[in-house]
Parts: C-alpha cells; structure tokens; sequence
C-alpha cells in the first residue's frame, strides 16, 4: 500500500510492523527462556533512548564507526560507483547516512527502510530538503518481513544495502546468515552491501558500553515493558525488573536481559505471565566478530568481502560486499 505524503516524496507502507507485536510478545513469554525479539525497542520512546545511547562515552561503535566512514568517505564511494539505488536498512535519523550521500557520485535514490514511521518521515523530510537532487523513496516496514524496493525514476547501476550500526549482531549467526542471504537477493545482479561489524575486542570495554554510568541502556531496556504495558494492556512493573548485560565469551555476544527481582504475576489482557525471583527475559543478543568469522558467514551467504576499513585499534569495521 502507497499513500502521497508531501510533494517531495511518497510513502511506502509495508504491513506495519506493529502487528504481531502482541502475539509475538506473548509467544516468547511462553518459553522456558522467556525472551522477547530486540527489533520491539525501537517505539518512538525507544528510538529517542537508542539515539542518546549512540551520544554517550561508553558507547564506542556508533562515533568509531562514523569515524572509519569520514575518514574512508572516497574509497567508499568508488566501491559503490556512479548511479547506484542506497537502500538503508534500519535507517533511524539517517545520520550516518549523509557522510556516504556526501562522497557519492550522482546516487540514483535514497530508499530508507524503518520501523519507527515518525523517525522515518523526519529524517526522509529532512534529506529531501538538503539533497534536492536526490530522490528519496522512504518504506515503512520491517526489513525483517515482507516489502519491496521502489523504483526510481532515474536509471540504477546497481543496489547497494546499506546497514550500519552492527545491527546485523543482533542475529545469532545461522539467522544472520539466512539474512544476508535476503540482502544478496534484493541487492541482486552486481550489486553490493556496505555494512557496520562490531569486533571482538577486551570485554571490559564491552561490558561498558552496555552497562552506561547514566542508566540510558538500562532505560532503553526497560521501556519494552513500558511499551508492552501500554500497547498490549500490560501490568509490568518496571521497579521488580532489573537491566542486565554482560559478554558471554564463549558465544561472542553481549546479552542483555531483565531479571525479575521477585516472584510475580505479571498480566497482558487475559494473559497471566509467572515469573520465579531471578528468572529472566533475554531480550537482545549484540554478536561481536573477528574479521575472518565475519568473512566466512557472508560467505556462505553469497557474498565476497572486497573491502574492509577498521579504525587504528580495530574496535569496529566498515565493509563492503559484493554479490557472488
Ligand atoms: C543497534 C543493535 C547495534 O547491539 O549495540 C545498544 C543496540 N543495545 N545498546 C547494539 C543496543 C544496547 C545496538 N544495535
């Protein structure tokens, strides 16, 4: 479904994410690990707490990763070439996105792709009118689930699916790999991925970056049981909940839960939800690679690794890929 939205651009609405968010929400509840899908953080509330969370000094990937792009901003662009259709994965407030727009040679359109549909029309908003050549053909949808790249006006050279931010670690590894695989399909015939790796790294560092001093990841935690509270009639209180994030070595992910910090009934509509003093709901794994692991699951999913760029103590990378 399209609807005209201003005369800048129309919107492309793909069945709007919400919709199994309650049968989703109570499906993972139901399991012996309750556990919840991390792509729920991002209501509007939570967007605000995700971008404050990119702000702070604890957390390194989002300012290294805009660094390595800064600094890399011509090679990047060569490696996509002239003409080529930016399809932005999770696009948020597209900042990130401009540093590439800028080195860019004659790109044929910007096509964000979010679930945040306020976050979205503000940012498409706002790149249309800094790039008035640029076609921007903003979708509303869960990249996850079904929807379909537009077409633009111009004539493309090749798609190139941009995800940043190392969102790609919030799948565990077959799942990513299934993904990638989608992402080698709407990129198709010659075209290509520029994508955002967090790597393994001391886990000190880590453990800081999802265990802020100011509380901000432990707000961006707790506001989906805020979230399921007011969208699914929910009774969470959020004071017997405690954020908790920690490395899990073994297998290369941070997780992150909220532990019940007493025996309760929790109630969503007529759905009774029993927790034991310290059980938890596991609701984000943030998967960390090396660059020979990353390598061998784009592999696998139909991608060569052409370049790679890393800041000088190599906390995070900047790769693009091409399809097979
Ligand atoms: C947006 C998925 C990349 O895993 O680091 C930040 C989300 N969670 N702090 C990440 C997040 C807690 C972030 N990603």
């Amino acid at each position: 479904m399209e609807r005209a939205l201003a005369p800048q651009f129309r919107l492309y609405e793909f069945a709007p994410a919400p919709a199994n968010f309650g049968a989703e929400v109570i499906l993972g509840l139901q399991q012996p690990q309750k556990a919840l899908p991390s792509k729920f953080f991002y209501d509007e509330q939570g967007a605000r707490l995700f971008e404050q969370i990119t702000r702070l000094d604890e957390y390194y990937p989002t300012r290294t990763e805009r660094r390595i792009i800064e600094e890399h901003a011509d090679e990047i662009a060569a490696c996509l070439g002239r003409g080529c259709l930016l399809i932005e994965y999770g696009s948020g407030s597209s900042t990130k996105t401009r540093l590439v727009l800028d080195a860019l040679e004659v790109p044929a359109g910007y096509v964000p792709i979010d679930i945040s549909k306020d976050q979205l029309l503000q940012a498409a908003t706002e790149i249309a009118a800094d790039y008035p050549n640029l076609e921007v053909l903003p979708v509303y949808a869960d990249y996850t689930a079904q929807y379909h790249v537009p077409e633009p006006a111009q004539p493309i050279t090749r798609r190139v699916v941009y995800y940043p931010g190392s969102t790609i670690g919030n799948f565990h590894p077959k799942q990513a790999q299934q993904f990638l695989q989608s992402v080698a399909d709407v990129a198709g015939d010659n075209g290509g991925l520029l994508i955002g790796v967090d790597l393994k790294k001391d886990p000190a560092l880590l453990h800081r970056a999802y265990n802020d001093a100011q509380g901000v990841t432990a707000a961006f935690n707790l506001n989906l049981l805020d979230r399921i509270n007011h969208e699914l009639s929910g009774d969470f209180q959020l004071d017997a909940f405690r954020h908790y994030a920690f490395y899990n070595p073994q297998a290369g992910r941070i997780e992150m839960h909220l532990v019940s910090l007493r025996e309760q009934t929790v109630h969503l509509g007529d759905n009774k939800i029993r927790f034991k003093r310290g059980e938890s709901i596991w609701t984000e794994s943030s998967y960390k690679y090396t660059l020979d692991e990353f390598a061998r699951l784009a592999g696998g999913a139909g991608f060569a690794v052409e370049r790679v760029w890393t800041d000088t103590v190599e906390l995070f990378s900047v790769q693009y890929l091409t399809v097979r």
